[in-house]
């Protein structure tokens, strides 16, 4: 691409009869910036920073070309610029847009910086602060907001005008009408040295606690200090060091990945041709903690919702958790009020199954009970039309099962959510032998409609999320119960994985009744190798819950947890009872808590569960929140070596007989330790 617009732009400049020039996107984007298979390749070759710095150098020279050639240039933005794209219009004399194109540099999220200009020619069009929360947030900015900020100097009201509007910008230039701004020279907007220094400063110390090491958002506020300190060019110098070192560093390959992964996971094998219906009118059985999640969710991307609860007491509740979650994202957004009257409009809430066959989708949100679902399946195969998709969120009961009593099995599909639902991205689609294709088209473009990342798995106890964390949780309470601290867990888990929260303060997130209650499911499927631990079923006798009842493993203010040695003393002495004393390092803590889920979730895969490896790796990221520049649970996992994972696990199984089952190696992970 740079090739090309190198050569089209040399002969631009030589043909007389050219006067200016006008960049545009020959299809629905003006353009989208890197190749990112090709930065795979890049990240694993030894060559990379070589050639990466080749590749940027050139970039620079083009946009200097842009910028500062014989003739003015004009981007046309047609849609989405962005990366190298937004880069190329920044060194664009001037930028004319639609009202929906976008623009951003997400270069961070991969683990890169921008590196065709951006870290200089961004801040001095917009100014630092507003700059730096573009790039370390890599979140695009819509027409109104870049035009507002000074990144697009005109928007059209209709993509027809863009083009002339844009020419006629390049030939008053090219006339002296208009003068000829060059971004790299601006400095308007740039600000002062002590305001963008505190801008950057602020952002690092912000980005140091987020980033966990990685090392791209220091990179980036290095460069845009130098440029802001030394001026634009010696700022673009800056940016080509930083950026070429940065190609091969752990954290690009593992956001590469992860980013190709994600991709990948809406193409299904078999699906192939097979258009989604379209989905409008959806009911929701249950206002719980899911089902008012899933409800507000869908409420926010313009559905009609019906909301079905068990009577009016409890239907109140639920449309009101409905609101509270829509208000608190209005207020966070900062969005108008009258936001929230216009999104409740779709909703109708019920307690009978009026206008059920009307709905294109019913999603099942309602308590974890086996018979109850199984009866309210039976209700929806009468009152709902023939092609309405019947979905469930259980998180452990197997599919088949809750569609046993109806003879609707082609269209029963579970749609696990995750808590909060309208904040986690992942979506696990489940699919049974019985599920139509349709239906798993169906739920795929559901989900990519509410912005979720679908992962299609089989159907198995715990699904694919819920059960390569079961020993997560299993291994944590063994080492509690055998006299390790629950808060040193917690600490290290957060300080050596970085995940985002420790493993008992997400029980006490989700609940500590809801642990025991799935650790029975998953137990009673995979009892062999399970650790059945004592100390939840204590804390649950105390009312002791986690947040819900002010008190778990840690004491609660509001959502903040303080420990509570003392409080948690009894109960801990009840669980040890009879039970050794191990002494552990903090990275044998690592690897007794993390190793057993990259040990389940090859069991996932050689059962099949999966459509690919990286699914797995998606699914640790965006419903466990492993963090994604780990590149998720088996790529870490083959960084760390799967014949060092392997080994260690033998020699855990080895060294505690008690639980030699739960650590022991399955013969996937050895095969994959053999062929390593
Ligand atoms: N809480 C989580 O973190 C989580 C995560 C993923 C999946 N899930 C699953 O989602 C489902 C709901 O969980 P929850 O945490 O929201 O439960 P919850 O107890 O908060 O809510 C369940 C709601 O369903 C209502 N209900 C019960 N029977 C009903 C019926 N026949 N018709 C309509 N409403 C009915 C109840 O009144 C209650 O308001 C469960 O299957 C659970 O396993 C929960």
């Amino acid at each position: 691409m740079k090739a090309a617009i190198a050569e089209a732009m040399k002969k631009a400049n030589a043909d007389p009869a050219v006067k200016a020039i006008v960049f545009t996107g020959a299809g629905k984007f003006f353009m989208a910036g890197a190749d990112i298979p090709n930065l795979r390749k890049l990240a694993s070759a030894s060559t990379g920073a070589d050639v990466m710095r080749k590749g940027l150098q050139e970039g620079h020279d083009l946009m200097d070309v842009v910028e500062s050639g014989p003739k003015p240039t004009v981007a046309a933005v047609n849609g989405p610029a962005l990366g190298g794209g937004l880069e190329l219009a920044m060194a664009c004399n001037a930028r004319v847009g639609t009202k929906t194109s976008i623009y951003g540099l997400p270069e961070l999220k991969l683990g890169i910086i921008p590196g065709m200009g951006g870290t200089q020619r961004l801040p001095r069009l917009i100014g630092v602060a507003g700059a730096v929360k573009a790039m370390l947030s890599g979140k695009p900015m819509p027409a109104k907001l870049a035009a507002k900020a000074g990144l697009v100097d005109q928007l059209v009201k209709k993509s027809k005008d863009l083009l002339p509007t844009a020419c006629k910008v390049a030939l008053a230039m090219a006339a002296g009408q208009l003068p000829r701004r060059k971004a790299l020279e601006e400095k308007s907007r740039i600000g002062s040295k002590a305001r963008g220094e505190e801008a950057i400063e602020l952002a690092r110390v912000k980005s140091k606690r987020k980033a966990k090491g990685t090392p791209h958002a220091a990179a980036c506020l290095d460069a845009i200090k130098v440029g802001l300190f030394e001026g634009g060019r010696k700022g673009l110098d800056a940016e080509m060091d930083a950026f070429a070192p940065l190609i091969s560093s752990p954290s690009a390959k593992s956001l590469i990945h992860m980013f190709l992964a994600t991709r990948q996971c809406p193409k299904v094998p078999g699906l192939e041709g097979i258009k989604p219906r379209k989905i409008q009118t959806v009911a929701v059985l249950g206002g719980g903690t899911m089902g008012a999640g899933i409800v507000a969710l869908m409420l926010f991307k313009g559905y009609n919702v019906i909301l079905k609860e068990i009577n009016e007491k409890a239907l109140y509740v639920g449309v009101e958790r409905v609101t509270n979650i829509i208000s608190a994202v209005l207020k966070r957004r900062k969005l108008p009020s009258i936001a929230m009257e216009m999104g409740m409009r779709n909703l109708t809430p019920t307690t009978t199954y009026e206008g059920f066959d009307k709905c294109d989708l019913v999603v099942e949100a309602i308590v974890e009970n086996i018979g109850i679902k199984q009866k309210v399946f039976a209700d929806l195969e009468k009152v709902c039309k023939p092609s309405c998709i019947l979905a469930t969120n259980t998180s452990t009961i197997d599919i088949d099962i809750i569609g046993e009593k109806t003879n609707a099995r082609d269209r029963i599909v579970g749609l696990h959510f995750f808590s909060p639902a309208h904040v986690m991205p992942l979506l696990e689609i489940i699919r049974t032998t019985s599920t139509s294709k349709q239906v798993v088209a169906d739920s795929i473009g559901y989900a990519k409609r509410l912005g979720k990342t679908p992962v299609t798995v089989g159907n198995c106890v715990g699904f694919t999320a819920n059960r390569i964390f079961f020993p997560y949780g299993q291994a944590a309470a063994f080492l509690v119960e055998n006299g390790v601290c629950p808060y040193r867990i917690d600490r290290v888990l957060k300080s050596l994985v970085h995940m985002p929260m420790g493993v008992h303060e997400m029980v006490d997130l989700s609940g500590v009744d809801i642990g025991v209650h799935t650790t029975g499911i998953i137990a009673k499927a995979y009892g062999d190798r399970c650790y059945i631990p004592t100390m939840g079923r204590y804390l649950m006798e105390a009312k002791r819950l986690g947040q819900k009842t002010g008190v778990g493993y840690y004491v609660y203010q509001g959502r903040r947890g303080v420990p509570d040695a003392k409080g948690l003393a009894p109960f801990l002495q009840k669980a040890r009872q009879g039970k050794p004393t191990i002494k552990v390092t903090d990275q044998e803590i690592v690897e007794m808590v993390m190793y057993p889920v990259v040990n389940e979730s090859c069991r996932v895969l050689a059962e099949g569960h999966v459509i690919r490896d990286s699914d797995i790796d998606v699914v640790s990221i965006t419903g466990y929140g492993f963090p994604a520049h780990k590149g998720g649970i088996m790529f870490w996992a083959k960084a760390q070596g799967i014949d060092k994972v392997c080994q260690r696990l033998a020699h855990y199984s080895k060294t505690y007989p008690s639980v030699s089952k739960f650590f022991a190696p399955c013969d996937y992970l050895q095969n994959l330790a053999r062929k390593a």
